[in-house]
């Protein structure tokens, strides 16, 4: 059984490549080793495992697409412009790799349908928006992101939009509704619905796999437009303190990168995640704040030394964390790798590689378009 995994160089990628290569599959990776996550002069990367074979292009190529996919039978697409900041202001660029991409790539699995078993694609929490919650008084609600004028009083929790008190966050469901704050966030909700559209048109069996906030080694350290514990990481590690926004106790759900990828596996081998989007997460809510500390303690530096900006970013949400019970009832998926340990982990691989820490130039493009105040 062969595997093309588009974006296969990359992080979330390679990783899942070494556990389809460990399952006996023969993986092979269309990438384009974009300069923002591959350094300036990209070449493989040495964690990439010497068994992938590795086709260098793009996915809006139609040849080098139609190249990849001769003789595969499963798709994974990962390959993507990925930044939520970024894509407000190179939006030309993000659809035109991730809705363009996915096209291409999908026109190419449709003329091979005969062959091509099973596709996945990587969706993203982001298309939900802001997260679930519960006011005491009047019930359940799934808001819009907070009113500027609430966020200009530096007032960052959700309040009830009935009765203004306070809430209490929830675990978000795949029906919640889908509110994307960002161009990067339509692309991602785009990417499920094409998959799944054309393989109900043609029969393909598809899945869309809504990713929480992903983390572990070989995430991009360089690249201060994705993961915030690379990109903590990464400044403590060049001498500076991470930045933070709000007050820091916005909560993520951090997902270790080797349990996405079991639940990656665990839908490409069974059919009853067909047709179905599907959110990976751990269902636990970890603050930014504690994900800084936990990778302050982990590199030894302290753990107070932050960047507290009591600022906001345009299309942040406060709390998003997974309800993960569709996932562990169709396909028995249950994170293993305990927060703390995922973090040491991450952090001993941070020490031993070069990071240029890239995060005050990325965060100066925000404040000159006015998308952090
Ligand atoms: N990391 C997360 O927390 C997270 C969360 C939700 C969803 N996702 C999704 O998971 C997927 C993988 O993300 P990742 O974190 O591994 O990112 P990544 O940047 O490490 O990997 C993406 C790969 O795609 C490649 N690529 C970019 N443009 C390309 C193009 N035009 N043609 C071919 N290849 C191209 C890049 O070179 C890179 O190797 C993406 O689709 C992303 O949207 C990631
Ligand atoms: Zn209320």
């Amino acid at each position: 059984m062969r595997v093309l995994i588009t974006g296969g160089a990359g992080f979330i990628g390679s990783h899942l490549a070494d556990l389809l290569l460990e399952k006996g599959y023969q993986v092979r990776a269309l990438d384009s080793l974009d300069p923002q996550v591959h350094g300036d002069s990209p070449s493989r990367p040495d964690y990439l495992d010497p068994s992938v074979q590795l086709m260098v292009g793009d996915v809006r190529n139609r040849s080098d697409v139609a190249g990849a996919l001769e003789g595969c039978d499963i798709l994974v697409h990962f390959a993507a412009a990925v930044g939520v900041g970024q894509s407000m202001y190179r939006m030309e660029h993000y659809t035109s790799v991730n809705a363009l991409g996915a096209s291409v790539v999908l026109e190419e699995a449709v003329r091979r349908r005969d062959s091509i078993r099973k596709m996945l694609v990587a969706s993203s929490m982001s298309i939900y928006g802001e997260g679930l919650y519960r006011c005491c008084e009047c019930g359940d609600f799934a808001p819009r992101l907070r009113p500027s004028e609430q966020l200009e009083r530096h007032e960052w929790e959700v309040r009830c939009p009935v009765c203004g008190k306070a809430s209490t966050p929830l675990p978000v469901p795949e029906t919640k509704s889908l509110f994307p704050a960002s161009i990067y966030a339509i692309n991602k909700r785009s990417h499920e619905e094409m998959f799944l559209v054309t393989g109900q048109a043609y029969g393909i069996p598809a899945v869309a796999m809504r990713f929480f906030n992903v983390y572990g080694t070989r995430q991009a350290l360089s690249n201060p437009y994705t993961g915030v514990g690379a990109i903590f990481a990464s400044r403590l590690l060049n001498g500076n303190p991470p930045i933070i926004f709000e007050d820091g106790l916005q909560s993520r759900d951090f997902v270790h990168v080797r349990d996405l990828c079991r639940a990656c596996a665990m839908a490409l081998e069974n059919p009853a995640a067909d047709g179905r989007v599907l959110n990976v997460g751990t269902g636990r809510p970890t603050s930014i704040l504690d994900m800084a500390k936990a990778i302050a303690r982990h590199l030894g530096r302290p753990d107070d030394d932050f960047m507290i900006r009591d600022q906001f970013r345009a299309g942040d949400v406060r709390h998003c964390f997974a309800d993960c019970s569709s996932i562990s009832e169709l396909l028995g998926f249950r994170p293993e790798i305990e927060f703390d340990r995922g973090v040491g982990d991450l952090c001993r691989w941070v020490a031993t590689s070069t990071a240029t820490d890239r995060v005050d130039a990325a965060t100066r493009e925000l404040e000159e378009r006015g998308l952090t105040r």
